[in-house]
C-alpha cells in the first residue's frame, strides 16, 4: 500500500493503547506485550469485559496496568488518553461479537464496531497515532468458496456483525491510501483456550464458544450441549473450524507491532493454524482432557453456518514470522479445562 509520512509522535519506548483491553483476547494481548516489555494503558467500557482479568494479570506479571473506564466511541475520552500519553500504536479489539444478536440489533452493531471505530481513526489522526492493530476476523469472507480460505478470499460477510468488520477494513484501506494510518488487520479463526498458567482465560456471558460450552455441559453447569447438525459435507458431519490458541494469537499481535514500526506498510493477515477441527472431534477431545462425558445432542443446523472455515495460513508466516506454538486440539483445549477448573470450581491448579 502506498507510501507515508513519518509519524511524529513515535519512540520504540513509548505505550501501546490497547482498546477492548479487559476482554478475553485483549487481556492475553496485555500480557504478552507486558512480557516483551512494552507499556500499556487499557482503555475499555466494560460492557463485557473484567476488570480482575487486568488485575490478576498485574499480579501474576508484578507490573501495573492502567485501565480507562471510558467508551472508544468518545472523542472527550480519547483526546484525555492521547494528551496524557504517547503511543506508538493503538491495538483495537473493542467490539461486539455476538453474531446472532447482530442479526436482531443490527444497528447497535454497525454503531459500536464501525460507527465508534471511525471516532477512534478521526482521534488518532488528530493526535498523529499513525499505526493500528485491528482485531478482524474470517467472518469477513462469508461462505467460503475455497478451503483454506486466503486473504484475498472474496468479501461476502453473511451477518451484520461480519459486514461491520468489514466495514472498518475499508475504512483502514481509505486511510493507508491518504496516508495516515498504517495498520496490521489480523482476521482471527476460532480464538479459543486459555493462558497455560490458567491466570486468563474465556469468558464471555453468554458464552457462545465451543470448548467452554463443552466443558460447561461436563461438569454439569448446563444440561447439554446442542450440536446444530451433523449432516454437512464434512468427514464426520459435524461442522469443522480453525481453533487458535489465545496465547498464539497474542504473540501474533506483538509480532504485528513489530513488522508496523520496521515497515512503512499495511497488510492484512489470517491468524490461524490451517486445521480444521470438527464440532465431534472437539467433543471427544474435551472428554479426554477432562476425563468426563459431555452430554450433547444434535439439533437442527443454525443459518448462516458454513460447514468449513479454515485458514490459509502461511502468509502471516512469512510476512510476521509467527508460527502457533499450540499445534494440537488436546493442547489448545487442556488450558481450557485448568482455567475452567479454577474459574468455575475453585479446584487448585498444579502446574
Ligand atoms: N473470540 C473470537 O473467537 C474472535 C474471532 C474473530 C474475531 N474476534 C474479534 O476479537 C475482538 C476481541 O474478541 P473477544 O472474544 O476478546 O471479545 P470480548 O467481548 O471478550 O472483548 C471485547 C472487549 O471490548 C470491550 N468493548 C466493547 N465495546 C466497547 C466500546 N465501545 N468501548 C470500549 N470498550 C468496548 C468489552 O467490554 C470487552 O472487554 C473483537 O473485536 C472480536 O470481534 C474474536
Amino acid at each position: 500500500m502506498a507510501e507515508r509520512r513519518t509519524t511524529k509522535k513515535t519512540s520504540r519506548q513509548n505505550a501501546v493503547l490497547v482498546i477492548g483491553g479487559a476482554g478475553y483476547i485483549g487481556a492475553h494481548v496485555v500480557r504478552a506485550l507486558l512480557q516483551a516489555g512494552r507499556r500499556v494503558v487499557v482503555l475499555d467500557n466494560l460492557s463485557e469485559g473484567y476488570r480482575d482479568s487486568l488485575t490478576a494479570i498485574e499480579r501474576a506479571e508484578r507490573r501495573s496496568v492502567p485501565l480507562v473506564k471510558g467508551d472508544l466511541g468518545d472523542p472527550r475520552t480519547l483526546r484525555k488518553l492521547f494528551a496524557a500519553h504517547r503511543f506508538d500504536a493503538v491495538m483495537h479489539f473493542a467490539a461486539l461479537c455476538y453474531v446472532g444478536v447482530s442479526v436482531k440489533e443490527p444497528a447497535a452493531y454497525y454503531r459500536n464496531n464501525a460507527g465508534h471505530t471511525s471516532v477512534l481513526l478521526d482521534e488518532m489522526h488528530r493526535a498523529e497515532i499513525g499505526r493500528l492493530v485491528f482485531s478482524s476476523t474470517c467472518a469477513v469472507y462469508g461462505n467460503p468458496v475455497k478451503v483454506p480460505m486466503p486473504e484475498d478470499h472474496p468479501f461476502a460477510p453473511i451477518n451484520p456483525y461480519g459486514h461491520s468488520k468489514r466495514m472498518v477494513e475499508e475504512m483502514l484501506v481509505d486511510l493507508d491510501k491518504a496516508n495516515q494510518m498504517r495498520f496490521v488487520a489480523l482476521r482471527y479463526f476460532n480464538a479459543s483456550g486459555a493462558s497455560a498458567d490458567a491466570v486468563i482465560g474465556e469468558r464471555h456471558d453468554p458464552e457462545t464458544h465451543l470448548i467452554p460450552l463443552c466443558l460447561a455441559a461436563a461438569y454439569g453447569h448446563i444440561p447439554e450441549l446442542q450440536v446444530f447438525g451433523d449432516d454437512y459435507p464434512t468427514p464426520d458431519g459435524t461442522c469443522v473450524r480453525d481453533y487458535i490458541h489465545v496465547e498464539d494469537l497474542a504473540s501474533a499481535h506483538v509480532l504485528a507491532l513489530d513488522w508496523l514500526a520496521r515497515n512503512d506498510a499495511s497488510t492484512f493477515c489470517n491468524v490461524g493454524t490451517g486445521r480444521g477441527q470438527s464440532v465431534k472431534q472437539v467433543i471427544e477431545t474435551v472428554e479426554r482432557v477432562s476425563k468426563r462425558r459431555v452430554p450433547h445432542r444434535i439439533v437442527p443446523r443454525r443459518v448462516g453456518d458454513p460447514p468449513e472455515l479454515v485458514a490459509a495460513a502461511g502468509s502471516i508466516q512469512q510476512k510476521l514470522g509467527w508460527r502457533p506454538r499450540y499445534t494440537s486440539l488436546e493442547s489448545i483445549v487442556e488450558t481450557a479445562d485448568r482455567w475452567y477448573r479454577k474459574m468455575f470450581l475453585k479446584t487448585s491448579v498444579h502446574l
